[in-house]
Order: structure tokens, then C-alpha cells, then sequence
């Protein structure tokens, strides 16, 4: 037996990625461990979303390449969105490395671990990925209520800020009968949540040629399988959220009813500069057409705070946007500029880093804002939840729980567990949480 530590970085995909990674060297003696100081084994799997993320491997690199001077034997892998796209200079910058491979690389995996068990340096980076069927393989899920679906992988969308079309590649879809398969073991092992992943979740199917292969299709197929789950997606690209997901999505009683639709910038002209596929005006009416289907409905956006050239007033039209659509929450992130991508030339429309770190400062305020008067609007009313996680402080059993709209909701309960429904009249909101008491 040999000791794993994963240090996952990024999105939910990296976090899948992660328990996929740990499943497949299960099969090679390796357990996963939280303690970093007892590894034979350090695996950082990166995000390269914005220059912070990727300096953070780098960083990470740099403490472990220092303790394997006094211990030779331990074993250093990066693999992840970095590694994908950055195989030069992570030679160059640690040399040390035992193992580099990249997010097309996974199931190579078992090969790999053999060649650095007997002492070679290994880098597998490759443009195509090599796929397997990801059910001959453990899958080591790190939480116990909610599990992840990877339904298809990669992006062709290109938006001029983003490095995920390098790292991750084309759209790749899974094959809905090993996804359906995927599930039932889920379920069978006593999973309550399952989230579909896709960078563009809901282009799933389009490369598999079959017009019948779609999300809502899908969501339909998973909807039918007996037992007591809910299921969730993520992350939608605006134009491309159909009539007929709508109506899937409202339709199967186990779609929870939330939808997280990265709007980016409020202001067309932006949206044209960052290769986004629709304007304004278009992702007000999506918003509209979701909101009057399902009246508890929470959607998410994300913003990017100071892309290249974008004005004073362009800015204010983000904040207008998330005032005006009432959003529910938003991530948010100053524009970081990325290897590749075209925004990363427009170096003379760069704004300076005090102008993007203030919008992002007054993105978040208005974020706070509106994330108060969303939390609000459901005082009185009663949510459907999902028991996450007790803390018990002084005698009291506090639930943390989420309601499928994905509202975070705390209710003091003594006869509900982790992995528990409940039904949970909401009593009073704060910025980030809802508080209730339970009923019937
Ligand atoms: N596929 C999703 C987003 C995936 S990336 C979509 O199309 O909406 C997650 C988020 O990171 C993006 O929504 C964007 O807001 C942010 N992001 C991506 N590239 C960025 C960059 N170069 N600088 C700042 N934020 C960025
Ligand atoms: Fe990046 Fe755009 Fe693809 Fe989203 S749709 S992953 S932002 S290129
Ligand atoms: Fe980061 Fe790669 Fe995800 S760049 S956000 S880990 S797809």
C-alpha cells in the first residue's frame, strides 16, 4: 500500500477529473491520503483559468520539489489544465517532476504508473485523447451526498478571453449508455445528487450524430431510473439552452430547477469582442422565458470584470444587467489575460490592473446586493432540501443543507442525517444563506 495526495485546483471537471484519477491508481495499490506530509505520491491537478490559478501549481511545485531533495523516493505528478497546455516549462521550472500528463491523458494512467514506478521520467501530452470506458474504472468520490457525471468534455465556442479550448480541447460527448450506467451505480451506492458536467453542458450530444442524443433527452433517460436522487447541470451556454431542455427541465420531477447561465458582460458590443453568441437583449429574453416557466427558479451567472477596451460605461451596463435580470448569484473575476487566446493580443485595449480590481470590487458589492433580495424573496415560503453536512454546536444539531433551487439553507433538526430530504420553511435570509425550521 502507498499513500496518494490529489491537491485539486480549478472547476468542478478538475474536481471529477481528481476521483477518477484516485479511482484508477486504486487499482495500482495507491489509497488517497489528506495528509500531504505522509505521501509517497503528490499529484497537483491544475486550472489555468486565470494567471493566479496557474501560479498557484507553481508554487505547490516548488514546496513538494523541496522535500523530495530529503526524500529521493517520493513520487510528484502535475496533470491538469497547466499541464495540458505549459509541458516545456514545467521541465524547465522543476525539473523534478516524475510525472507530467495532461487532462487527454488520464486513462493512460495505468501504463504511466508502471514506467515512473521504475524510476523514468514520464510526459504523456497528447492532442487526442485517450478515451476509454470510464466504468472499468473505480472512481474514488470524495463526497458522499453528491456525484459528479462528466458528460462531455472540451469547448468549441472559443470566446476571445478563454484558454479552455487548449487546454481541454473539441467537445467530446460520452455515450449515453455508459453515462446511464455511470448513474446507477451512483445510485446503487447511495448518492442523493447527481450533476451532469460539460464546459457547454448543454451542446452534449451534438458530435455523436444521432439528432435523438441530446441533454434533454438525456435528463429524460436519467429522470426514469428509479430511487430517490435529484439531478442537477452545469454549466449552460445561453443561446444554446433549448425549448425542448426547458421543457425537459420541467418536465422530470428530479431536474432540479436551476440553471447556471455565464452571462459574461452586460453590454453587446463586449459580448462581441469576447465571441460570445448572442447579444444582450438575447440573454434577457433566455432569463425571461426560464423565469416564467418555474416561478422558484434560481439562475447564476458568471461576469469578467475589465475585459480589454471595455468602457466606463459598458461596465455599468454589467451591473444594470444583474439588477435588471435579478440574478441570483454570480462568480466573478477581473480579466486575466490568457496564452493563445486572441484577447491576450489586444495588449493596447488592456486596462490597468486598479481600474479591472475596482469593477470587480463594484461587481462583487452589487453581487452582495442582489444576492440579499434573492435569499429574501423566499422568507415564508417552503424548500425542498438536501441534508450536506451536521455541526452540532452547544447541544444544538445545526443541518447544512441545499435546496434544488442550489439556495444554501441551515434548519436545526435532531432526526435528519446527511443524505436526508426535508422539507424546510425559510425563516429569515442573510447574503450568502437561508435559515428555516423544518415541517411536516
Ligand atoms: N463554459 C463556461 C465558462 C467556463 S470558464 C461559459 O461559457 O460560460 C469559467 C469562468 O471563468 C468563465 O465563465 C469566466 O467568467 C471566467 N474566465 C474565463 N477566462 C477568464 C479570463 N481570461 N479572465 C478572467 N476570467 C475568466
Ligand atoms: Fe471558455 Fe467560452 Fe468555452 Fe466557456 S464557452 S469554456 S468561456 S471558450
Ligand atoms: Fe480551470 Fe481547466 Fe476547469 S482551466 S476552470 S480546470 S477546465
Amino acid at each position: 500500500m502507498k499513500n496518494l495526495y490529489i491537491e485539486t485546483l480549478g472547476c468542478q471537471m478538475n474536481k471529477s477529473d481528481s476521483e477518477r484519477i484516485s479511482g484508477i491508481l486504486s487499482h495500482f495499490g495507491y489509497v488517497e491520503t489528506d495528509n500531504e506530509k505522509e505521501a509517497d505520491m503528490l499529484i497537483i491537478n491544475t486550472c489555468s483559468i486565470r494567471q493566479l490559478a496557474a501560479d498557484k501549481a507553481y508554487s505547490k511545485l516548488g514546496v513538494w520539489g523541496k522535500w523530495k531533495k530529503t526524500r529521493p523516493e517520493l513520487k510528484i505528478g502535475i496533470c491538469g489544465c497547466v499541464a495540458q497546455q505549459d509541458k516545456e516549462s514545467i521541465r524547465q521550472r522543476a525539473p523534478y517532476v516524475d510525472l507530467i500528463f495532461g487532462t487527454h491523458n488520464i486513462y493512460e494512467l495505468p501504463s504511466l504508473i508502471k514506467r515512473i514506478e521504475n524510476n523514468e521520467k514520464v510526459c504523456a501530452i497528447t492532442n487526442k485523447p485517450v478515451v476509454k470506458n470510464q466504468n472499468d474504472f473505480k472512481i474514488e468520490r470524495k463526497d458522499s451526498v453528491n456525484a459528479w457525471i462528466p458528460i462531455i468534455e472540451g469547448c468549441n465556442n472559443f470566446c476571445t478571453y478563454c484558454v479552455v479550448p487548449f487546454t481541454r480541447g473539441r467537445e467530446r460527448s460520452r455515450k449515453p449508455d455508459e453515462i446511464i450506467e455511470e448513474a446507477k451505480n451512483i445510485i446503487k451506492d447511495g448518492f442523493k445528487e447527481i450533476t451532469l458536467l460539460g464546459q457547454n453542458v448543454d451542446s452534449y450530444g451534438k458530435d455523436l450524430n444521432d439528432e435523438n442524443i441530446t441533454l434533454a433527452n438525456l435528463l429524460r433517460d436519467l429522470n426514469k431510473l428509479e430511487g430517490n436522487f435529484r439531478i442537477r447541470f452545469v454549466t449552460s451556454y445561453p443561446s444554446d439552452i433549448t425549448d425542448d431542455l426547458i421543457s425537459a427541465v420541467e418536465e422530470c420531477e428530479k431536474v432540479c430547477k436551476y440553471f447556471h447561465i455565464p452571462m459574461q458582460s452586460g453590454n453587446s458590443r463586449i459580448l462581441k469582442e469576447m465571441n460570445r453568441r448572442y447579444t444582450k437583449e438575447e440573454y434577457y429574453q433566455i432569463v425571461k422565458k426560464i423565469r416564467t416557466r418555474f416561478p422558484d427558479v434560481t439562475i447564476t451567472s458568471d461576469f469578467i470584470a475589465g475585459f480589454p477596451g471595455e468602457t466606463e460605461e459598458e461596465f455599468q451596463d454589467t451591473l444594470k444587467a444583474i439588477d435588471e435580470l435579478e440574478l441570483d448569484y454570480s462568480n466573478t473575476a477581473a480579466y486575466s489575460p490568457r496564452e493563445f487566446t486572441k484577447a491576450a493580443k489586444m495588449t493596447d485595449k488592456f486596462l490597468s490592473e486598479q481600474v479591472k480590481y475596482e469593477r470587480l470590487e463594484k461587481l462583487n458589492e452589487k453581487n452582495r446586493e442582489v444576492c440579499l433580495k434573492s435569499n429574501e424573496k423566499f422568507i415564508g415560503k417552503i424548500l425542498n432540501v438536501l441534508v450536506e453536512g451536521v455541526t452540532v454546536k452547544d447541544e444544538t444539531r445545526v443541518l447544512n443543507s441545499r435546496a434544488g433551487n442550489n439556495k444554501i439553507v441551515h434548519f436545526e433538526d435532531n432526526t435528519k442525517n446527511i443524505g436526508d430530504f426535508a422539507n424546510v420553511k425559510i425563516t429569515k435570509a442573510q447574503t450568502w444563506c437561508l435559515y428555516g425550521e423544518p415541517v411536516g
